[in-house]
């Protein structure tokens, strides 16, 4: 199987490619690297071959934006004419700063749909008829309910959230005009963190990160003084805000997994999460116990737009994906820190 992924140099696309070439899928990669590095992929071949798994490893790597239609029918038309037609696409490229998407949502729009509504023309004129997209729980938005399942009501609260609402219909829409050719999964991620055990792949956000995991492995490695912890006055039990971390390892293969059930002919839609809720303090306490390095703390005043508690509700992709979460946060932890000390500067 030849398969497409978008945006494969990023944080969970890198991680998937790996994850897909050691299941044996041949892979293209089609990423704008605006966002992400090409070297994410290197560290993907070099382990590889040190697990020496593949001998020749089947990855393409192409730079494009996927607005690009007349590069993407290039593409599409070149394999089909090779013989490896594109069977799949996992499709992730798109822009996520929920903080970005609010000051120029004319660009997240563009990015984000319209480069969804491209490639799924360009893939619907090469009849390739499976896709895997990359969703986010942030569309259930404001909320403290124990966990989210898929049937929850769906309110984003900024234009990231709103293209992610966009993407997950029109791919519905797509689906119904022709039920029995398409297979579609959204999957929604709650917040993946940590990195592949190797320490050569992980998360490389451009400038001061904005989500926590990054953040404190900054503060880890002394390039940012401390850690502030948005709000100490949330009704939970140490007074700081619950979230789903799952390792991106797990992540990953549960594309595999989603791509796998595509070939009944359906649409899914699936929170990928642990079940587990966790509060910062439990995450920094459990990073600072498992890596013995303090980190320096201060509480401030709620993040704008922040809820007290998002944990997914897991049972639909246990049972439909026959997948479950492995990894537990102490992994997490140290596979993070690993990544993060191998490579101060990212890549
Ligand atoms: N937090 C801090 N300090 C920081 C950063 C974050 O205390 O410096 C707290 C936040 O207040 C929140 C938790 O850590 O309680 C997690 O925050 P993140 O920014 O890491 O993640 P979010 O849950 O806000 O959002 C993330 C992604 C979204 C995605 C969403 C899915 O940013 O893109 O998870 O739930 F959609």
């Amino acid at each position: 199987m030849n398969i497409l992924v978008t945006g494969g140099a990023g944080f969970i696309g890198s991680h998937t490619c790996l994850a897909l070439l050691e299941q044996g899928y041949e892979v293209v990669v089609v990423d704008s690297f605006i966002n992400s590095n090409k070297k994410s992929l290197d560290g993907v071949i070099e382990i590889l071959k040190f697990n020496k798994t593949i001998k020749n490893i089947p990855l393409e790597i192409i730079k494009a934006d996927i607005r690009n239609e007349k590069l993407l029918d290039k593409l599409f038309l070149g394999y089909k004419k090779s013989g490896k037609p594109i069977n799949a696409v996992i499709h992730f490229a798109g822009l996520k700063s929920v903080k970005e998407s609010i000051l120029n949502p004319l660009n997240y729009w563009d990015v984000n749909v319209n480069g969804s509504i491209t490639l799924l023309r360009v893939m619907d004129r090469y009849k390739c008829k499976r896709i895997v997209f990359s969703s986010s729980a942030t569309i259930y938005g404001y909320s403290n309910k124990k966990s989210f399942n898929e049937n929850s009501e769906i309110k984003p609260i900024n234009p990231y959230g709103t293209t992610k609402v966009a993407i997950e219909q029109f791919l519905n829409d797509v689906y119904l005009s022709n039920p029995k050719e398409w297979g579609i999964a959204n999957l929604r991620y709650f917040n993946p963190i940590g990195a592949h055990p190797s320490g050569l792949i992980g998360e490389a956000p451009l400038g001061v990160p904005s989500n926590i995991f990054p953040y404190l492995t900054q503060v880890a490695a002394g390039k940012i003084n401390k850690l502030n912890i948005f709000g100490n006055d949330w009704p939970t039990k140490d007074g700081t805000a619950i979230r789903d971390y799952i390792h991106v390892m797990d992540l990953a293969e549960g594309h595999i997994s989603a791509l796998q059930k595509l070939n009944e002919n359906k649409i899914m839609t699936v929170n990928l999460g642990t079940g587990f809720g966790t509060s910062v303090l439990e995450l920094v306490n459990t990073f600072e116990r498992v890596n013995n390095i303090k980190i320096p703390i201060e509480f401030t005043s709620r993040r704008q737009g922040d809820c007290c508690r998002v944990v997914a509700d897991n049972t639909l992709a246990i049972s439909s994906l026959g997948w479950s979460p492995k990894r537990y946060l102490e992994e997490m932890c140290l596979d993070g820190w690993k990544w993060q000390s191998l490579n101060p500067k990212g890549y």
